[in-house]
Parts: structure tokens; C-alpha cells; sequence
């Protein structure tokens, strides 16, 4: 059998592991309790010392550290880009500077140091403001508002490094953009880009779309409102002028181009670049690829994909449980109940699978919570509805004191 090395210790790689355990011996590095429980292999080595047909790299900071270049150096097939090109989601102010160059459609936009200069700047603007750090931030770096105080005052706090520290001390000012979102995952091999189906994300931590951004309280998918004609349009206009400035600029990227998307009056625009799986939109577009998604990895680190997209089936949809104080001060240790030894609900509903975030075994071997976002729950069916019904009845199974979930996640789809 294969075997394929995942690094990361979240849902989303949760998720992947899964998937590709159906089709290859799978080992994570770290992982965490939940996926162990869910009987794959999880370990504390480094993936330098691990050997496999595969690596799959779920978050950005190792490969904005260029771990993905260190594997390559030592003849590893791995899924993910090299620092070169992880930049793209490193720096948002890189980013916008290769959108520019590539004549990708995205907000207008300016790149601060100096608070006079980018309050200045915003004061030429119109609401909504738009303000966001350069460095990574775990999504948590951007403040929409149409209150230009607000957005002063996020200026101050991000610029002085009290916000996100160094991260945070260059900031983005950008044109507010209105529209639908969609996240559109494509995968590249150097060459070749075949998107998966879209999918959509919910980031504010509130129903109705209220309250703080967050790193996504839920996720459904194929988003029904991204027509195939949009997506293609996506391709056209923003992944194939990225691609060309990726070979111009002589990067092998190879792995995932998560393009965050705004449907527009004015046409689809680019809100930003993620180089890797997104998290929680991975833990629903895997339950829809099924035994498809080794084959379909391999390729792409191998860069031998094919440009026809891998057929899908049914529909999913993704609800976060987040922990009490997400996301600015999420509490650890609360007791979950509903879960069986395995991490699965205790008692099962079709076509749900329960993805661990942030989850840790007390000296009981009872789950606790132990991280911001805990749990992700998926369930597929043959409609968005369905799908919507199962997620949500898993969901009302597992409870802990001050759980944070979204009530309305892919409600608007149904
Ligand atoms: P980002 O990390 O850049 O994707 O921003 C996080 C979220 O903030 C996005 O998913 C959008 O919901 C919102 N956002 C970012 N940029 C803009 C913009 N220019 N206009 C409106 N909303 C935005
Ligand atoms: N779902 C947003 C992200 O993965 O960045």
C-alpha cells in the first residue's frame, strides 16, 4: 500500500487524512487526539524524517517557512508550495504587488508603515473600510467596518505591533468590495490547474453574518450560486494570468491555490491568495471526492495533473463548534459530551463524520476542548438541505459548556 504523510494537527487535516486513508497508509505529524482516536497513525516526528510516496502540508506557516523545499531537496512528492511561493499568502503585500503585475481584477488598494499616511489614505475612501495586516495573522487580521474610526483606530493598533505584533506592522488598506464570496480551491502542478468544486465559507463568528472575523465557523460545497460558468470565468481572469506570472517569475508551485473570490457587479475580484487547503472548507470537500483524493494529490505533486476535473457526488456541509471566548479568548478543558472512544458521535447519523480542531483527552480519557475552533462536523446527502439536516443533527449531539457554533451555516443555499 502507499503511504502518504500529512503535516498538521487540525480539522482540515483531519479530513485529508481520512480521505486518503482509503486509499493509503496515512501518518500525521503532529495531528492531535481525535484523529489518533479515529485510528490513524499520528506521531510527533518531524516529516524530515519520515519517508512516504506523499506529503500533504494542511498550514501555511511551514510552508511559508519553506518546508516544502526541504522535502523536495530530499526527493520527496509533496503537496504544497516553497517558500517562493507560499509568499503569495505570507505577504499580503506581496500578493497584491503580483496581482498588479499580473493585471489580476482586485480591490484598489494601498501599503502603509506610517499611521498619518494610511489614515490619510482612508479618509479618500468609501465605506465599507477595509483594513488588514501583511503578515499572517491566522485570519483573524482583517477589519471590515464603515466606521472610519474603527478603521483608524485598527490602523493604530496593528501599526504600534500591539494588535498582531510584527505581523501586523505593515498594514493593507483596501477598496470594500460587496458581493457573494466564494472560496474556489485549484490545484496546480506547475503547469496545469483543475479547480475543485467551489465552496463557501462563513468567517464572521455570528449568525447573520455578525461579530468578529474568525478563522471560518462552517463551509458548504459545491456552492450551488457559482455557476460552472463562473467558475470558468474564474479561471480565465484570475488563476491562468496568476499562472503566468508564477512561470515568469520562475515558481514551481505545486500544490493548492486557494482563490478567496467577490463576486462583483463588475465581475469576479480577488480578496487574497491562501497556498494550501482551507480550513473549514477542506473537511467539506473531502467527504466529496472520496477514494479520488490520493490519485488526485499525487498527481499534483508529481505534476502530471490532468486538466479535467475529478468528478464529485452530493453535496456537503461543514458546522465549527468553537470554544467558549472564540476567537478572542477561547477557553480549554470543558468536558465534551456526545462522543464515543473514537471521537465519532456516540450515536452515529448517516453520512456524518466529526473532524477534531482542537480536541484533547483529560486523564480520564474523556475529550476536552482544547484550541479555538474544536470540532467540525460534515454531513453529505443528495441535497444541500439534507446535507444542512444531518450536519446540524450531529451538531445538537455534542455539547460543552459555552460552545460557539453558527446557526445558519449554507441556510441562504438551501
Ligand atoms: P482575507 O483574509 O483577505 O480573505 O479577508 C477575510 C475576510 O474579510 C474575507 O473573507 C471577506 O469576507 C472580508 N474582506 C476582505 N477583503 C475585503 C474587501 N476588499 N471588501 C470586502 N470584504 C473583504
Ligand atoms: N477558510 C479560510 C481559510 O482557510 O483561510
Amino acid at each position: 500500500m502507499r503511504r502518504c504523510v500529512v503535516i498538521g494537527g487540525g480539522a482540515r487535516e483531519h479530513a485529508l487524512a481520512w480521505g486518503l486513508s482509503k486509499s493509503a497508509e496515512v501518518v500525521v505529524t503532529p495531528g492531535n487526539a481525535g484523529i489518533a482516536a479515529h485510528g490513524i497513525t499520528c506521531v510527533t516526528t518531524s516529516a524530515l524524517e519520515l519517508d512516504a510516496d506523499l506529503f500533504v502540508v494542511g498550514p501555511e506557516q511551514p510552508l511559508v517557512e519553506g518546508l516544502a523545499d526541504e522535502l523536495r531537496r530530499q526527493g520527496k512528492i509533496v503537496v504544497g508550495p516553497g517558500a517562493s511561493g507560499a509568499r503569495l499568502e505570507g505577504s499580503k503585500a506581496f500578493m497584491k504587488e503580483f496581482l498588479a503585475s499580473a493585471g489580476v481584477p482586485t480591490a484598489r488598494f494601498g501599503v502603509f508603515h506610517d499611521e498619518d499616511a494610511a489614515t490619510a489614505f482612508l479618509a479618500t475612501m468609501e465605506p465599507p473600510f477595509v483594513v488588514k495586516t501583511d503578515g499572517l495573522a491566522a485570519g483573524k487580521g482583517v477589519l471590515v467596518t464603515n466606521d472610519l474610526d474603527e478603521a483608524c483606530e485598527d490602523v493604530r493598533a496593528k501599526l504600534s505591533g500591539a494588535a498582531f505584533g510584527s505581523a501586523g506592522t505593515t498594514v493593507i488598506i483596501e477598496e470594500g468590495l460587496d458581493g457573494e464570496e466564494c472560496s474556489l480551491l485549484v490545484l496546480c502542478d506547475g503547469t496545469t490547474a483543475v479547480p475543485l468544486v467551489p465552496a463557501q465559507d462563513f468567517k464572521r463568528v455570528g449568525d447573520d453574518d455578525q461579530g468578529a472575523n474568525t478563522g471560518g465557523m462552517g463551509a458548504y460545497a459545491p456552492m450551488p450560486a457559482m455557476s460552472s460558468g463562473d467558475v470558468e470565468l474564474v479561471m480565465t481572469s484570475i488563476v491562468a494570468p496568476t499562472l503566468r506570472e508564477l512561470a515568469r517569475r520562475q515558481i514551481d508551485f505545486r500544490g493548492v491555490l486557494y482563490a478567496g473570490v467577490m463576486l462583483t457587479s463588475a465581475g469576479p475580484k480577488l480578496l487574497e491568495y491562501n497556498v494550501r487547503f482551507g480550513d473549514p472548507e477542506t473537511e467539506a470537500l473531502v467527504p466529496l471526492y472520496g477514494e479520488g483524493l490520493f490519485e488526485m494529490l499525487l498527481r499534483t505533486g508529481e505534476g502530471r495533473l490532468s486538466a479535467s476535473p475529478v468528478a464529485t457526488k452530493g453535496f456537503s456541509v461543514t458546522v465549527v463548534l468553537a470554544a467558549h471566548g472564540y476567537p478572542q479568548h477561547p477557553r480549554s478543558g470543558d468536558l465534551i459530551s456526545g462522543l464515543g472512544p473514537d471521537g465519532q458521535l456516540a450515536h452515529s447519523i448517516e453520512g456524518v463524520t466529526v473532524f477534531h480542531a482542537g480536541t484533547a483527552l483529560d486523564h480520564e480519557g474523556r475529550f476536552v476542548t482544547a484550541g479555538g475552533r474544536v470540532l467540525a462536523l460534515t454531513g453529505v446527502g443528495a441535497s444541500i438541505g439534507e446535507a444542512r439536516e444531518r450536519a446540524y443533527r450531529g451538531a445538537a449531539l455534542v455539547t460543552f459548556e459555552g460552545r460557539v457554533m453558527r446557526h445558519d451555516i449554507a441556510q441562504a443555499a438551501v
